[in-house]
């Protein structure tokens, strides 16, 4: 397996089903589970809380340059890694729908994607990782040995995540969740910097009519065999 770090990237849309499939690989592997876009989140959040137009640069360089963030390994398979911000538990906070998209508009932010990137480097320098993001195989881990791209239909991800809501005794408009998602993607894989898209040396994975179980199923054959 010679040079290349010991990383496995899983890159894709939103609701693809990234997270289920990076936590069951990283668990099964051994392996250290780094969520970036919690860390998107988390800044979205520092800086609602903060009351900062996130537009205003210097405002926006002062936030980064006061991060104080960690993450901490999830209480269960299942959930989500927790964070950790300015010292207060914020694992909950930044999954709401307003911190998602104030992320999304943060990340397209050229000072906070150098920083979150080189912290993500950081944290990857050692191998033994499995990254989860939008563009872990392209620009944060281009070295890593092991590259996954995820898709599905827009409509079958609108549908999973409607389900999840429903699960969860959420009211649904899933129309409403399929523009999200579309404006999202569009959002995601249209800015300049560090965009959506798969490297070319990723697996690509379209999940559209197969379930987690089996797409974990074919990431860690692919890790086993290379
Ligand atoms: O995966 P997520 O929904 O938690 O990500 C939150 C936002 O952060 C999402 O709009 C895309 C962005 N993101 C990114 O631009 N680059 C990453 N590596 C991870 C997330």
């Amino acid at each position: 397996m010679s040079e290349r770090l010991e990383v496995v990237t899983i890159d894709g849309p939103s609701g693809v089903g990234k997270s289920t499939v990076s936590r069951m690989v990283a668990a099964k592997l051994g392996f250290t589970y780094l969520d970036t876009g919690a860390m998107y989140r988390a800044v979205a959040l520092k800086s609602r809380l903060a009351g900062i137009d996130i537009d205003d640069e210097s405002a926006m360089r002062l936030i980064l340059s006061s991060l104080d963030m960690q993450l901490l390994p999830a209480a269960s398979v299942d959930a989500d890694v927790q964070v950790i911000l300015d010292g207060i538990n914020v694992t909950d906070q930044i999954r709401t729908q307003e911190i998602s998209m104030l992320a999304s508009a943060v990340s397209a932010l050229k000072p906070v994607r150098d920083v979150l990137t080189g912290k993500q480097q950081e944290m990857g320098r050692q191998g033994r990782v499995v990254a989860e993001g939008r563009d872990t195989g392209t620009v944060v881990f281009p070295g890593a040995a092991w590259k996954f791209y995820l898709d599905a239909a827009p409509e079958e991800r609108a549908r999973r995540r409607a389900e999840q809501m429903r699960k969860k005794g959420q009211e649904v408009d899933e129309r409403e969740i399929l523009a999200q998602i579309i404006k999202r993607d569009r959002d995601d894989s249209e800015r300049t910097i560090a965009p959506l898209k798969a490297a070319p040396d990723a697996v690509y994975i379209d999940s559209t009519a197969i379930g987690p179980d089996e797409v974990i199923g074919l990431v860690l054959e692919a890790v086993r065999n290379k």
